[in-house]
């Protein structure tokens, strides 16, 4: 079976982003020349999938509005450029975003809640607006890897990488055994274990193609760590009942929800056009 849907949660507060997201939301702050959103939901977009939820919360309407259609701009950037009108008018045919909203932000394990009308009975994949990977033209996008090998395995896939020791107590940490290359078969998870507790580094990194199953556990989910309903201990049960893989995927990780991942990727992309690339790296040195 294929996936066809993607759930990306953009409801939170986005505390370590103050003062920025006060009245922006994290996910419209740009990495580079677009909101991080964009860049989610074009790694969708460039996997297949075209029908996405997008979970939101009160004031966070402008996500709403930069996928819709804005004819007035539309029409006024006409007049001087039909290139960037048309660029503007593309965003608006992206995709089918669909948009609901979480009414009190009790945790991850709760926004996902919110998904399930949308999700019915199919498998989805679900994007952290924290994390953006970045993969090159020649490789396929982060997301897209691991569909392919739900469309084999029909199982939940967790998208991992290593991090540092001293970082385990930021992520879902995964306890399993590796049975191929990048392939590790789940038998727990914890979430944001301390690093005396963390038996290995091996961290969900905001990718997730997860099977309906897992909302009548994550209904009877309670309040975990920083007493919020945690999708990582919903999960954590479904191993308990299922096979689940964690894939180590191909790609540059960037933690875009702190400050400093969040400049290292905006330079990163920057560098990546051609248009300032040069002018950039001599500032750069320059520095
Ligand atoms: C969430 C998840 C965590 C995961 C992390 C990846 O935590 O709960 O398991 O490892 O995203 O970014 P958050 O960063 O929202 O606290």
């Amino acid at each position: 079976m294929k996936v066809k849907k993607a759930v990306i949660p953009a409801a939170g507060f986005g505390t370590r982003m103050l003062p920025a997201s006060k009245s922006v939301p994290k996910e419209m702050l740009p990495i580079y020349d677009k909101p991080t959103l964009h860049h989610i939901v074009k790694e969708v977009v460039d996997s297949g999938i075209t029908d996405i939820l997008i979970i939101i919360s009160k004031d966070k309407g402008s996500i709403e509005d930069y996928f819709d259609v804005n004819f007035e701009l539309e029409y006024e950037l006409n007049k001087k450029s039909s290139e960037i009108s048309k660029e503007i008018h593309r965003l608006s045919e992206l995709a089918n975003i669909y948009t609901v909203r979480q009414k009190r932000k009790n945790g991850l394990g709760d926004a996902i809640r919110y998904a399930e009308s949308f999700v019915e009975n199919d498998p989805f994949a679900i994007l952290l607006g924290d994390d953006i990977v970045y993969n090159s033209s020649d490789e396929k996008p982060c997301i897209k890897q691991m569909m392919d090998i739900y469309e084999k395995e029909e199982c939940p896939i967790l998208g991992v990488q290593k991090v540092n020791w001293d970082d385990v107590s930021k992520y879902g940490i995964v306890n399993g055994k590796q049975i191929q290359d990048r392939i590790t078969e789940v038998q727990s998870l914890v979430e944001k274990p301390s690093r005396q507790e963390a038996t290995t580094n091996l961290a969900i990194l905001g990718r997730y193609i997860v099977t309906p199953d897992i909302f009548p556990i994550l209904h009877d989910t309670k309040p975990g760590k920083n007493n919020e309903i945690q999708l990582t201990d919903a999960l954590n049960k479904l191993a308990s009942k299922r096979k689940m893989l964690a894939y180590d995927f191909i790609g540059k990780r960037y933690d875009v929800g702190n400050k400093l991942g969040f400049v290292k990727a905006t330079v990163d992309f920057a560098l990546n056009d051609p248009k300032i690339q040069d002018e950039l790296l001599k500032f750069l040195r320059e520095k």
